[in-house]
């Protein structure tokens, strides 16, 4: 999955008010968790809506690769034939994570209680991402590893069956982490216990319950206490995958910073583990309603409904940031539109994405003449209280997108309401999670150039 084609350089720019409804992709950490769920589920799991970003086409791959059978059937429609738990076969070449983060973590936690050797390979951002916050787990429940400098890919990892469970406090709120030791668990004997003393998004209890895990979950004074039992058998289901919250986030901001705009959103996403960001822009002044809220296969989903408004800078609180970690980039873009001042505390995990996006979105919004401070764990940002954001202008300089696909979906929303042109330097890392950004843009009546 390494892209070796020439980069192509893009920019947005608003020919007017933004109208119209739009759905997005479905939701990237729900798809993956569809796929290795169904893959080691015995009989044939259905998923629709499934995202088909090179992410999660990334995790299909790897999960073919280690034995399951799994087919596209239709537009976003898949089905998935499990090996059952403790089923995967030894994958006869490396997999290739592309740029997923997701991918490696949650495979490394499924490799790691099989009897099996896997090397991971992925693109030069995530070879620069941290995995000792899964290899060190993994290696308490027995797993062993021949990683990269600093615990980084290209690495080799070999699983013990049985694997040892362990209870295990999770020292960075992450998903993922929490992720790779419940898909461990499930072919371990005996109890896996993670705590986490901040919440992160849910999505793996809620569907390994659904899948028919036996999960406990108690609330305690050190957190949240998840106990899962092994060894685990899944029985398949069928998995409709609601729309990517975290995709909604662009059409979202482009409609509140562009005047005069009416978008509809259908079918999202609003886990509240997830929708911390709606929550921040209505505390700015957000028009945005839910509507139509609904439960769909375990998640909770509703229509948003996005006006464009005026938006007042607040100090966001560091507690919220887990329930929109991958939204800071488009919220660093509405603060540049806002009356006064925004700050962001707490964000020191943004450091270690799929880029360094504090340092990223600081170097572009200072490039496209906004206001900026970049502290260690956070940005202040001067909003142009609703006036146009300067743009790059004619300096010939492109915002660098470092490979990292929501840094170029932010910059190109914010071309949507500058006075100049905002170049981006790569468009084809929107293609991990959004592949169809530009056209649904274009819908709203953006142009792209
Ligand atoms: C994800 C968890 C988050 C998020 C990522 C997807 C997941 O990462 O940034 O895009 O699907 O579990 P962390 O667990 O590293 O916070």
């Amino acid at each position: 999955m390494q892209n070796l084609s020439a980069p192509e350089p893009f920019r947005l720019a608003a020919t007017g008010p933004l109208a119209g409804t739009v759905s997005v992709p479905g939701d990237k950490s729900i798809s993956h968790r569809a796929l290795m769920l169904g893959a080691l589920a015995i009989g044939t799991t259905r998923i629709t809506g499934l995202l088909e970003g090179e992410d999660v086409l990334a995790t299909a791959a790897a999960l073919r690769a280690m034995g399951a059978d799994i087919e596209r059937t239709g537009a976003g429609e898949w089905t998935v034939h499990g090996v059952g738990v403790g089923g995967l076969l030894q994958p006869e070449t490396a997999l290739d994570m592309g740029n997923s983060g997701t991918s490696t973590r949650l495979l490394m936690g499924l490799v790691a209680s099989h009897p099996i050797t896997a090397t991971f390979v992925g693109d030069a951002s995530l070879s620069k991402r941290p995995m000792g916050r899964v290899i060190d787990p993994l290696s308490l429940m027995g797993a062993s590893f021949m990683a990269s400098p600093g615990g980084r890919l290209p690495l080799t990892m070999t699983g013990l069956c049985p694997a040892v469970p362990l209870e295990y406090t999770l020292p960075v709120a992450s998903a993922q982490v929490k992720s790779a030791l419940l898909l461990a668990g499930l072919n371990t004997p005996g109890q896996t216990v993670i705590i986490e003393p901040t919440p992160t998004r849910d999505h793996s209890e809620r569907m390994l319950a659904g899948f028919g895990a036996t999960l406990d979950i108690e609330e305690t004074p050190e957190g949240r206490r998840i106990t899962l039992h092994g060894e685990a058998e899944l029985k398949p289901q069928t998995i409709i995958v609601p729309g990517d919250p975290s995709s909604a986030a662009f059409p979202m901001v482009a409609a509140l910073i562009v005047p005069g705009s009416d978008v509809r959103i259908t079918n999202i996403g609003i886990n509240p583990t997830r929708a911390g960001l709606i929550e921040v822009l209505q505390a700015m002044g957000a028009d945005i309603t839910l509507e139509n809220a609904r439960t769909v296969g375990g998640e909770p989903v509703a229509d948003l409904h996005v006006r464009h408004s005026p938006l007042t800078g607040i100090d966001v609180p560091p507690a919220i940031a887990p329930s929109m970690i991958d939204e800071f980039p488009i919220l660093f873009v509405a603060a540049a539109c806002a009356q006064g001042t925004t700050r962001t505390t707490g964000l020191e995990e943004l450091r270690v994405k799929e880029s360094d996006r504090l340092a990223t979105m600081a170097k572009g919004l200072a490039a496209i003449g906004v206001k900026v401070e970049e502290q260690e764990d956070g940005l202040t940002i001067q909003g142009t209280g609703g006036d146009p954001l300067p743009g790059l202008g004619n300096s010939g300089t492109q915002i660098a997108t470092k490979l990292d696909h929501r840094i170029a979906m932010s910059f190109a929303v914010a071309g949507l309401a500058a006075r100049s042109p905002i170049l981006i330097d790569d468009r084809r890392p929107v293609a991990t999670s959004f592949p169809n950004f530009l056209a649904l843009m274009t819908g709203l009546s953006a142009e792209i150039s």
